[in-house]
């Protein structure tokens, strides 16, 4: 039985002066998580926000907030994260030397873990996490911004980690350059959850939030058959 296809738009592309009513609108449009692109100016060449935007967003909706850490190293600030109400937070699997610690201390936090590949990291680095782990988010950029192209190429490693997960519950995600016309690849490939910053928030209102969200589901369930 596939996982449900969720859409998970990435605040990144949001309106930072108006963040709280953004999230508030893109979930009444359908959002099913809310991606938090966490970026330090280190492991990736642009700064967003911390651990204190997050807990400050976290009262204005029950929705799911899926912590990516675009950081290194993560393991210091995976505890501020957490409290700050972040339901999942995903590692980079290149953002430091002891990652089956890191998502070891993610579920100690009572968080669900995932682990992050960028666009030329071999999809054997999970080989042995699989059994520790709730989410592989494959990078269809090269991390740090949102609006750039997506890497058809990534669909034959999408293709192997589904193979590699087999039955397991882990969701297969993938974020950079996912819109209207490239989410149908990653999601015939096996993913299930799919971020999405500028294509959602470009439009700049919620009317238009809904009518992308929407059809972004209807074109994942597409690629699917
Ligand atoms: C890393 C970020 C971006 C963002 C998505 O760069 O993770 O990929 O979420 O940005 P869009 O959807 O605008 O490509
Ligand atoms: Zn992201």
């Amino acid at each position: 039985m596939p996982l449900p296809i969720r859409i998970a738009p990435s605040i990144l592309a949001a309106d930072y002066a108006n963040l709280g009513q953004e999230v508030r609108d893109v979930v009444a449009a359908g959002a099913d998580w809310i991606h938090l692109d966490i970026m330090d100016g280190h492991f990736v060449p642009n700064i967003s926000f911390g651990p204190d935007v997050i807990k400050s967003l976290r009262p204005h909706t029950k929705a799911y907030f899926d912590c990516h850490l675009m950081i290194a190293p993560a393991d210091p600030y995976l505890e501020a994260f957490a409290k700050a109400g972040c339901d999942s937070i995903t590692v980079h699997a290149e953002a430091g030397p002891h990652l089956d610690r890191s998502v070891q201390a993610i579920r100690a936090l009572g968080k669900k873990a995932g682990v992050s590949i960028n666009p030329a990291t071999p999809e054997s680095v999970l080989d042995y996490l699989l059994d520790k782990i709730d989410l592989v988010l494959v990078m269809t950029v090269n991390p740090g911004f949102g609006g750039q192209k997506f890497i058809p190429a990534m669909e034959e490693k999408i293709r192997r980690i589904k193979t590699m997960i087999g039955d397991r519950p882990i969701d297969i995600q993938v974020d950079g350059g996912i819109a209207l016309d490239t989410i149908a690849l990653p999601a015939s490939a096996g993913a299930n959850v799919f971020v999405a910053g500028s294509a959602i928030f470009s439009s700049g209102h919620v009317d238009a939030y809904r009518k992308t969200i929407d059809t972004l589901r209807s074109n994942a369930e597409g690629g699917r058959r």
